[in-house]
């Protein structure tokens, strides 16, 4: 992730010192960023000399004095882990000048506590990138409970002028938007093929053929790579308890065999010759409902917890993994009534805490605020 965020950056024309371990790391970074140019080029999306300046305006280095001290932002992608990034932080911090902004491109962790890392909270906020940051539009921008709303605003501007979009994460929560909701889908659909409800192909037919998802669960767990989703799972069970309950049996293990996915050729599916084929006939198999119904119910969550707008869960959902539709929007022209409906049936049925309903549906339902019918639902006006 780093070295495509360091290429979008130089190509907006900002100079920039790329930071790692070690020189042949750094040696390789260049060479993809340099890849990568060659083709923005022949795709005659950028002129040569654009890319050729761009490349000039990246310097690599292992010594953070050198990369740190006339920094106006900085922003780690380092391995997963709160140690590091804290290490990463705290290290910049002793370095650079005190008006300069800190992100951490995590996926998932807490920005308050590497915030907390540093001696300028109020300058360190989440500028979370989707994979690759060269092509995809989406950047969630997250506050932590110290992060200025200076900083926010800052980040904000930077993504607009990266040609971005930028949706606003208001409170420090696990998995953001886009992870957090993705979370729930795949615990649901990996539940119904643990019970034996489904298939994987049949879930991924079904997602895909009828819920026009771009990809199926498995076949994006697959491509997002299983220890990735994995872990994130873990800190949303973490975070949210019984309600992302994470379905081990289904997961593990492929992780004990480091069967990762695309990244190493198996996962739930084979990927040595390309992408799975997907057969077309089980396209009714599993209820494509479900899906939307917990990712729906996860929007509300968001929007309870006060930590993010139905405008920007939407986006983000579009935007960052190309949903055919953002979940509050859906359920705006679905009806919150027939989803609330079958989360109950499912609660029932099931008896698990995923499907309970989000004290702020039943609340939108009760007032009647049931989506476009009634002219308010998860938006005011009406207008979906
Ligand atoms: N891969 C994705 O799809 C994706 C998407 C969005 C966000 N992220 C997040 O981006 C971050 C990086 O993910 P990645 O997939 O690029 O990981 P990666 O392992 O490919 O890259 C991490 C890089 O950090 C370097 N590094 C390790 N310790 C360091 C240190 N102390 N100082 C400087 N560099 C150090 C490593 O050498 C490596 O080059 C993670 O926080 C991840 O959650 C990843």
């Amino acid at each position: 992730m780093g070295h495509g965020i360091a290429q979008i950056l130089a190509m907006a024309g900002y100079e920039i010192a790329m930071v790692d371990i070690s020189d042949d790391i750094l040696k390789k970074a260049k060479e993809r960023i340099k890849w990568s140019l060659d083709k923005f080029t022949e795709k005659r999306r950028i002129r040569r000399e654009d890319a050729d300046a761009a490349l000039s305006r990246i310097k690599t280095t292992s010594d953070y004095e050198e990369a740190a001290q006339d920094a106006d932002l900085a922003i780690e992608a380092a391995p997963e882990k709160m140690e590091i990034k804290k290490k990463v932080l705290s290290t910049i911090d002793s370095i650079a000048p005190s008006n300069a902004i800190l992100a951490s491109n995590t996926s998932t962790l807490s920005i308050t506590e590497m915030g907390r890392a540093t001696r300028r909270p109020d300058k360190v906020a989440g500028m979370h990138f989707f994979n690759p940051p060269q092509l995809m539009a989406l950047i969630e921008v997250i506050k932590g409970e110290e992060t200025s709303q200076d900083t926010i605003d800052t980040l904000v501007e930077l993504a607009k002028k990266l040609g971005k979009t930028p949706v606003l994460v208001k409170k420090d929560v696990r998995g953001f938007i886009v992870n957090r909701i993705l979370g729930s889908v795949f615990n649901e659909a990996f539940w119904a093929f643990k019970r034996g409800e489904a298939s994987m192909e049949g879930i991924d037919a079904s997602a895909k053929y009828t819920g026009g998802f771009p990809m199926g669960w498995f076949e994006l767990a697959d491509f997002v790579g299983l220890d990735i989703a994995y872990e994130v799972g873990k800190v949303l069970q973490d975070a949210y308890g019984e309600r992302f309950k994470l379905c081990t049996q289904v997961v593990e293990p492929l992780i004990k065999e480091r069967k990762f996915g695309q990244k190493t050729g198996v996962g739930f599916y084979d990927w040595t010759n390309g992408r799975p084929r997907i057969p077309f006939n089980l396209l009714d198999e599993y209820d494509v409902d479900r899906s939307w119904a917990v990712a729906v119910n996860e929007a509300a969550w968001l929007v309870n917890d006060g930590a993010a707008d139905p405008e920007d869960i939407d986006t983000g959902m579009k935007l960052g993994t190309y949903w055919p539709s953002g979940p509050c929007e859906y359920a705006d022209r679905t009806g919150l009534d027939s989803i609330a409906n079958k989360l109950k049936e499912l609660h029932i049925k099931y008896d698990i805490e995923m499907y309970k309903l989000c004290p702020l549906l039943e609340e939108y339902v009760g007032k009647g605020w049931t989506g476009k019918k009634a002219g308010r639902g998860f938006y005011k006006r009406n207008s979906i």
